[in-house]
């Protein structure tokens, strides 16, 4: 990682890396911000039109459309890429014929201009690309991090909150594991609300709010992406804001523990894929990975969906 310099990069210039890019411009994060897409010109543009929001932001970023190759410079490069035009109906692994063929165009080339930083992927479906991505870059496991359930954990953590009388998420101690997809499930058993597990605290407050629905709230957790999706056909700020928190993690070594879909080895029993599970981020990428001792049905249901990204995994390596 360059020294002062801080280089980020985004390679997709859709409606998630334009949050992505504003979120950076917006929160200082990077002190040159590169963008890269398959179509230039667009690039070119969006490049442009955020150049002229710099004296409104608290930064002094530049931002500068550059080709694929010109990413290798960055420190983290923030992986937003979907295929054009691609409508998904009923699930994110929908995507992945689209997504698998552009990770199989773009790592080796950024692999051959020498990029030795970390990747940060969004594209879905998330789990699936992220250990293509780490199988053909070349790069250690730890580089290589996909958001994962990361955004669906805020989800989580907000309906918590909503829940138990509107207590900051942020003092919500709670993740949702697996995969960034329906098969994804809430780590119950390690949800605290101020270090307080949640089971003392809900009888502690049983006079204050009803016993927690926790199917109910599971459930709209996991599928909360869905809401959006039906009514905006995409998401987009969650997201973006989501890829520019990574980045600042690990420009920063915040050390912040958060969701994000990593390489497994033999963590949580599991080789040959990444799934979503807590892990602590730094300027390493994955400093360490969190291991929960999960309940007997919490297990099981992590474990049918590792099942489920294994199955598509293989596909895309064969
Ligand atoms: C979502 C997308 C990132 O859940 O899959 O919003």
């Amino acid at each position: 990682m360059s020294e002062a310099v801080r280089r980020v990069g985004i390679v997709g210039i859709g409606n998630v890396g334009k949050a992505a890019a504003s979120a950076i411009l917006h929160e200082n994060i990077a002190d040159e911000l590169y963008i890269s897409d398959i179509d230039t010109e667009r690039a070119k543009g969006e490049a442009f039109d955020f150049a002229d929001s710099i004296e409104l932001t608290p930064s002094r970023t530049r931002v500068a459309e550059v080709p694929l190759a010109g990413l290798a410079v960055c420190d983290v490069i923030l992986v937003a890429v979907t295929e054009r035009k691609k409508v998904i109906s009923d699930s994110r692994l929908e995507l992945l014929k689209g997504s698998a063929a552009i990770t199989y165009d773009i790592v080796p080339k950024l692999r051959k201009a020498g990029f030795k930083g970390k990747y940060v992927i969004a594209t879905n479906p998330c789990d699936i690309i992220t250990y293509l991505f780490y199988k053909l870059s070349g790069l250690p496991k730890n580089h290589v991090i996909g958001t994962g359930t990361a955004l669906d954990s805020m989800r989580f953590r907000r309906l918590l909150s909503k829940a138990i009388g509107n207590v900051d998420p942020r003092s919500i101690n709670a993740f949702m594991v697996g995969e960034h997809g329906d098969s994804q499930i809430a780590a119950w058993s390690h949800v605290t609300v101020g270090g307080q597990p949640l089971d003392q605290f809900e009888a502690d407050n049983a006079d204050v709010f009803p016993k927690i629905n926790r199917e109910e709230v599971e459930d709209a957790a996991r599928h909360f992406g869905w809401e959006i999706h039906k009514r905006k056909g995409n998401t987009q700020f969650g997201i973006g804001n989501e890829l520019a928190f990574f980045a600042r993690s690990i420009l920063n070594d915040a050390r912040i523990v958060t969701a994000a879909s990593v390489v497994q080895n033999g963590e949580y029993g599991q080789h040959d894929l990444a799934i979503g599970v807590p892990i602590v981020l730094g300027r390493n990428g994955v400093e360490k990975i969190i291991r929960y001792q999960l309940s007997e049905k919490e297990w099981e249901g992590f474990s049918a969906s590792a099942d489920l990204i294994k199955r598509y995994t293989t596909q895309t390596l064969e």
